[in-house]
């Protein structure tokens, strides 16, 4: 009989997300009448930008014309969307990424997920917790990790982002090889200065590790002294590899669209001591799985960097932004701390000795309101819940009335 892949048995019964839409929809079968408002799972509500429509249209008409039609393209993407993302979003910045270091996708969840592939199975990896549950769920699925006992897995190195640190991990006690990062951080939405990064990045290069650093909310930074891309920092481009989301920047979540950076320098032990090249094992590994992202989604993600498409999801970002100052404003007014919501779509409450799964129920049941339970994303978040922007202004509001109405 064929047997499954066991470490799969180690993993939660459900992916963070679908378990939470599981029980929401639930309740609303339960509870028909109540109009319930999802600030849970991080999807945006507002239309894709016009400029943005008006190039997916028109790549829609290319594929309708022989002279015009494209078939197979590009496994790393077309070169139009590869100059432009590398000479606006870096270059622009005085990050020295070419055009054939980035890989275009269809998210940042599938390649954080995918990465991991191609390291050995017996790496140390680094983990912040709370996190994004994918980094942790696809190390398991690879088998990297042991036991889960007391909330976590044996064999991963977490790193605590807790108040008493501001909720920034801090650098390993124990040697790691690889690193997760993300900032601004999804969930907590903290932000890392310049400074934060530069010490992983002397860390990582002094310890031959790798930093994995997923960037997919730079476009809500605000504050012009953050670094929006690890490459902004002296030696990363040796020893980082960057993802990046078309997703939550334009409104691309049902679209799908985003990118890797994996800089030629960056290079990895073979057994034998000698290295090899990152940027190539990722080429053949994507030229091998991955027939490229269809292109009038390329088109439209192209238009994100003409004049029109920046104002416009400027005008996006800010929309959700504002929303994330009137949710801050209202954990205020309730009495809870929190943190994010600055230069992050996500705001991150502490629940005042609540578990996070009880205070994501009482949201529920008592306001008809979704946040994700911090415990989601690792035991150190369990005294939390995020609440997501990303939603009209009009159920911001709402939900925001209802939850002090709930909670007075
Ligand atoms: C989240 O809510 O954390 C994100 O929307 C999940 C994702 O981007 O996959």
């Amino acid at each position: 009989m064929i047997r499954a892949n066991e470490n799969y048995q180690k993993l939660k019964a459900s992916y963070l997300f679908s378990d939470i839409a599981r029980r929401v929809d639930q309740f609303q079968k339960e509870n028909p009448d109540i109009r319930v408002i999802r600030l849970g799972i991080g999807d945006v509500t507002r239309a894709l930008p016009p400029a943005v429509v008006t190039a997916f249209h028109k790549g829609v008409d290319d594929m309708a014309d022989d002279a015009t039609f494209r078939g197979y393209g590009p496994e790393q993407g077309y070169a139009f969307l590869r100059e432009k993302i590398a000479a606006h979003d870096y270059q622009a910045r005085g990050a020295d990424i070419s055009a054939d270091e980035i890989f275009v996708s269809d998210g940042a969840k599938c390649d954080t997920g995918n990465f991991q592939e191609l390291f050995a199975k017996d790496i140390k990896i680094a983990i912040p917790d709370p996190v994004y549950p994918v980094y942790l769920d696809t190390n398991v699925m690879a088998g990297r990790t042991g036991e889960f006992v007391d909330g976590r897995y044996k064999d991963i190195v977490y790193l605590d982002c807790i108040k008493e640190n501001r909720f920034l991990p801090q650098l390993p006690e124990t040697p790691v090889d690889l690193i997760y990062l993300c900032f601004p951080n999804n969930p907590t939405g903290t932000c890392a200065s310049k400074a934060d990064l530069t010490q992983w990045v002397d860390y990582a290069r002094k310890n031959h590790a790798l930093i994995l650093f997923d960037a997919a909310y730079e476009s809500f930074i605000r504050d012009v002294s953050l670094p929006r891309s690890i490459y902004e920092i002296d030696g990363a481009g040796e020893v980082a590899v960057e993802f990046r989301s078309f997703s939550k920047t334009a409104g691309f979540t049902g679209t799908r669209c985003g990118f890797t950076v994996v800089p030629k320098e960056c290079r990895v032990f073979l057994n034998n001591g000698e290295t090899v090249s990152l940027h190539g094992l990722w080429n053949r590994r994507q030229s091998t799985k991955f027939n490229g992202v269809s292109y009038p989604v390329q088109k439209a993600a192209e238009a994100v960097y003409t004049r029109e498409g920046q104002a416009q999801i400027g005008e996006l970002t800010a929309g959700y932004l504002e929303n994330a100052d009137i949710i801050g404003k209202t954990m205020v007014d309730l009495g809870f701390d929190y943190v994010g919501g600055d230069n992050s779509p996500y705001i991150w409450v502490d629940g005042q000795g609540r578990d996070s799964w009880d205070f994501f129920d009482l949201l529920l049941h008592k306001a008809g309101v979704v946040c994700t339970p911090g415990g989601g994303f690792g035991r150190c978040g369990s005294p939390y819940i995020r609440i997501s922007a990303f939603n009209s202004r009009e159920n911001v509001v709402d939900a925001m009335m209802r939850m002090k109405e709930a909670l007075k």
